[in-house]
Order: C-alpha cells, then structure tokens, then sequence
C-alpha cells in the first residue's frame, strides 16, 4: 500500500445510533496542499429508533445498554463488508471515535470500545466532535468539495449553529439557537400533532402539500442583528393554536379523537406552517451571514439537512446570491460514522491524535 495512505475505522455512538466506518484517506504527497482522497470502504449504522419509539423520544439508559450490545457486532459488520476479505483489524492505521457532544451514557461505549481496540492493536486515537461529523458530510464527494471560506448551518436534534470556517477545522461559531433546536423543535411540534417519533420526517411528509400561508407562525429573532435562533416561541404559538382548536389538552398532549372538520387538512396546513416558519428563520439568517462574512460556500449538514424544503430554499437563495450551497448527502445527514471517518482524515494529517490512554468524553463538547 501507498505510504500517504491510511486507513481509518471509526465509530460513532453518541446518541441512538451506533455506527462504525472504515475508510482509505490518501494524503498528497505536497504536505501543504490540503486534498485528501476519501475512499469509503464501508459504513454501518444501526439506528435504535423503534426501541425508543414507544417512549415518544431517546431514553438515554435504553441507548447506552443497547449500544454495548451492538457495538461488536455493527465494526465487526463494518470490516466485513469492506468486501476484501484479507482486511482485518491489522490492516487498520488509526481508530477514530466521537468523544462528544451526545448523551454520556452513550458516547462512553464507543470511547471504551475505542480505547480497547487501540490498546490491543497498538493504534492512536483520533477523538471527534460529533457537529465536526455533520460539518464533514459534506466533504464526501471528491469531486466536489466545498470552497473556503464558507457558513456551516448545523442542524440536529440537539444543536442549531452557524459556523464560520476559513480553512479546515478552523471553526468560530457565529450564531446559535439561545433556546431550542431546530430538530427538537420539529420533534415537539409533530409530537403535539400525534406523530411518531422522531418527529421531523414524520411532519414533513406530513406538510407535503398543506398550505405554509394557512396559520401565521413567527419567524423569532429574524430582526435581531445577529445569527442567533430561538424556536421555543414557535413551539409555544403551535401550542396555543392546536389547543384552541381542541387537539392537545393543556399538557401539550394531542388529544386524538378529536372530531373537528377537515381534521386532516388542517393538521396538514399546520404542518406546513411549522416548517415554513422554522425553515425561514434558517435559510434567512445563513445567507445574511454568507453576505456579511463574504464566503465561498454554504454548507448544510445534521438530521434536519434532510429536509427537503429546507434543501430546496438553500439551493435556491444561495444561487440567487451566487454562491454555491452543498447539502449533505441524504445518507450523511444523521448520524453515521463514515462522516466521522472523513473528519478524522484531515485531524491524521495534522498529527491531532492520541494514545489510548488519554482518550476522554465530554457530553457538552463545543467546536471550538
Ligand atoms: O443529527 P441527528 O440525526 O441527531 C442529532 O445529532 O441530534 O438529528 C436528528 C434530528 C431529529 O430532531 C429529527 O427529527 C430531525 O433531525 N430530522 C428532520 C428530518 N429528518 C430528521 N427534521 C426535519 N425534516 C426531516 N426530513
Ligand atoms: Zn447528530
């Protein structure tokens, strides 16, 4: 094997997935040149969500204890289907793991699963931010990378931030949400319609061709100045209506035998206003930074990224302001472990690595 290739297995446990990957980085040989060739050889995740499904949300002592029972199981998958049959963990030059932000219970098994592996086979540790993962979604494409500078909108189920990048992990948060985020808000507002968990898919398939003009939900913040979010106002609003029309009881409950007219259509509508409402806010406030802070690109990686109206209004606006917009692949945008490989290619090349033995978690990691 080429000497400025190495090959990374990483794993990624931080909330209710657990997922392993493997990939080949190929670094240039000129050190300052800054494109490294990914090749994925694998990538397997295993998602938890219909043990948590029952609970309307993750229960956090649930994830932990069924990560130990898969972790094995999902790298053993992950070097099986690399389809070489020779690979084996010999073959593997540095173990990468997210060491945070996540639920501790969770992020502490692939760290302990982690620290073993590279105890046993003598390997460094490459440790990752789990937001760095959905940032680095978006370099999976060799064909086309993202320019710097560029704005990183970061939307899950747990963060919302604007992120300012001039080179490779040189990360400055310019703007967060001061309350909810956009994913959690997503997932309270169809919890309240009576969908399941998580509740983001079910309320944009649930939006499809409702009326985003039907009810007139605010757009928080949007005058603010700055490139902070708040949701929890949208939340409340989508409380105060739904309980006004009789469908949750004052405990945000949805109250399922309703029997108003065109209770469909106007679940649909409010659907379709919600996620207007909640898109808006996210698409205004990243291109009003693309504009202030003169960048290349904008990139758009997280669980929400999945979103297909958010997706269109950002390819949209960016081109209107002649940009160029990079969605993260639909595969990439939860949580995955390959995105976290990639992440790790570019930390390799800076030599940010670990032993075994100093590797730690931290549930409230930042980026920078
Ligand atoms: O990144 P992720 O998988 O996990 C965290 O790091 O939190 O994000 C999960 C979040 C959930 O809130 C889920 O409802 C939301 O992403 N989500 C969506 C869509 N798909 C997933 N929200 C809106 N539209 C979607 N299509
Ligand atoms: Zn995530």
């Amino acid at each position: 094997m080429n000497h400025k290739s190495k090959r990374v297995l990483a794993i990624e446990t931080s909330c209710d997935e657990t997922a392993a990957a493997i990939i080949e980085a190929v670094y240039p040989e000129q050190s300052r040149e800054n494109t490294i060739q990914i090749k994925p050889l694998s990538s397997v995740v295993y998602s938890q969500i219909d043990l948590h499904k029952k609970f309307g949300g993750v229960y956090p002592e649930l994830a932990s204890r069924e990560h130990i029972k898969k972790i094995r199981p999902i790298v053993e998958q992950a070097i099986a289907e690399t389809q070489n049959p020779h690979l084996s963990l010999n073959d593997i030059d540095a173990i990468a793991v997210t060491t945070g932000p996540g639920l501790a219970g969770s992020l502490i098994v692939g760290v302990e699963f982690a620290r073993g592996l590279a105890a046993s086979f003598n390997l460094p540790v490459i440790p990752v931010n789990h937001l760095e993962g959905h940032i680095y979604a978006n370099f999976a494409d060799d064909d086309n990378r993202p320019q710097f500078p560029l704005v990183a909108l970061i939307v899950s189920g747990g963060h919302t931030q604007l992120v300012l990048m001039r080179d490779h992990l040189d990360y400055k948060i310019i703007g967060t949400t001061v309350d909810d985020a956009a994913g959690e808000c997503f997932d309270k507002i169809a919890r309240m319609l009576g969908l399941p968990y998580p509740g983001g898919p079910a309320l944009s398939k649930l939006a499809g061709n409702g009326d985003t003009k039907a009810f007139d939900f605010p757009r928080s913040m949007l005058q603010s100045g700055d490139y902070n979010f708040s949701f929890s106002g949208l939340k409340t609003s989508v409380f105060y209506k739904l309980r006004g029309l009789g469908l949750v009881d004052n405990n945000a409950e949805p109250i399922l035998d309703s029997k108003i007219m065109n209770l469909e259509s106007i679940k649909r509508d409010l659907a379709a206003s919600a996620q207007a409402a909640i898109v808006d806010v996210l698409v205004t406030k990243t291109l009003r930074a693309a504009r202030d802070y003169k960048i290349q690109s904008i990139i758009v990686g997280g669980g929400v990224a999945a979103n297909q109206e958010l997706r269109q209004r950002i390819i949209h606006e960016s081109k209107i302001l002649n940009l160029k917009s990079y969605l993260s692949p639909l595969e990439l945008t939860g949580d995955n472990a390959l995105s976290i490989a990639i992440t790790a290619a570019y930390h390799l090349k800076n030599g940010d690595v670990v032993p075994w033995h100093d590797l730690d978690t931290n549930a409230s990691l930042r980026l920078q």
